[in-house]
């Protein structure tokens, strides 16, 4: 096996307050994969994410980019940050810049891009999202769907090597949810390297190459996208059969 693009060994985390969230995580993600984490809400996977991008200190475990452990002191957290992209629920745009500089901001700023480089970047990025026709909206204008899809062009600019989505669809209105995940589904067809916690199954076992069900801050039950039809643990029956309840 080659070297992974991203490795989690034993990850812990203990929130302030001393809520023990993530408890001894380890998956890899190799390149070209896409990984879904999936399990009941509580369990562990914001805290995760968070972790692997630095928004969080892991309070024991390593994290490894391309062999290389990110998760130590000296660590550069930019740097971390332009390599591993991430697209949250709540899209996370700036209100005051048109959608074109909402993506070429980082070009600019962490890149060291000028204006034009930027923006031709921003366009290709852009167009892969079809999001060209709304360049200068502010996105207190857009949809739901339309900003996720601004805030994963946004990602893509970076030309990160791993992109991290943390349920990227929940905000959204049940009829804008297909035009996101679609474009997602996209980028796994493309092969880009990506880790997609989400609560839409169905989703996770026709995109992901594997999926890693998380239980009270641990890896309940990990393999390729058939163990939601044909899950091994009683756990993993029995969020699953919940998650069907709800649909
Ligand atoms: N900043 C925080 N301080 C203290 N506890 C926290 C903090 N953030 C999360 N937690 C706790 O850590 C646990 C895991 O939370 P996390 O957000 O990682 O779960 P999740 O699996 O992403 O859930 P959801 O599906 O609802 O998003 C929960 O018990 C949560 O209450
Ligand atoms: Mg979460």
């Amino acid at each position: 096996m080659p070297q992974p693009v991203l490795s989690i060994r034993d990850l812990h985390k203990i929130y302030a307050g001393g809520v023990h969230a993530v408890r001894g995580v380890s998956f890899d993600v190799h390149e070209g994969e896409s990984v879904a984490i999936i399990g009941s809400s509580g369990s562990g996977k914001s805290t995760v994410l968070r972790c692997i991008n630095r928004l969080i200190e892991p309070s024991d475990g390593v994290i490894e980019l391309r062999g290389e452990q990110i998760n130590t002191p000296g660590a550069d957290v930019n740097e971390v940050r332009s390599r591993i992209g991430m697209v949250f629920q709540s899209f996370e745009l700036f209100a005051h810049l048109k959608v074109l500089d909402n993506v070429t901001l980082g070009l600019r700023h962490v890149r060291g891009m000028s204006k034009s480089e930027a923006e031709d970047v921003a366009l290709e990025v852009l167009g892969r999202v079809d999001m060209l026709e709304r360049v200068d909206a502010y996105p207190g204008n857009l949809s739901g769907g339309q900003k996720q899809r601004v805030a994963i062009a946004r990602a893509l600019a970076m030309k990160p090597e791993v992109i991290l989505f943390d349920e990227p669809t929940s905000a959204l209105d049940p009829e804008l949810i297909g035009s996101v995940l679609q474009t997602i589904r996209g980028l796994a067809d493309e092969g880009l390297t990506m880790v997609i916690v989400t609560h839409e199954i169905n989703f996770a076992r026709d995109v992901a190459d594997r999926i890693v069900y998380m239980d009270k801050g641990q890896v309940a039950e990990e393999g390729p996208s058939s163990i939601v039809n044909d899950p091994k643990s009683e756990r993993l029956q029995q969020f699953l059969s919940s998650m069907n309840e709800e649909n």
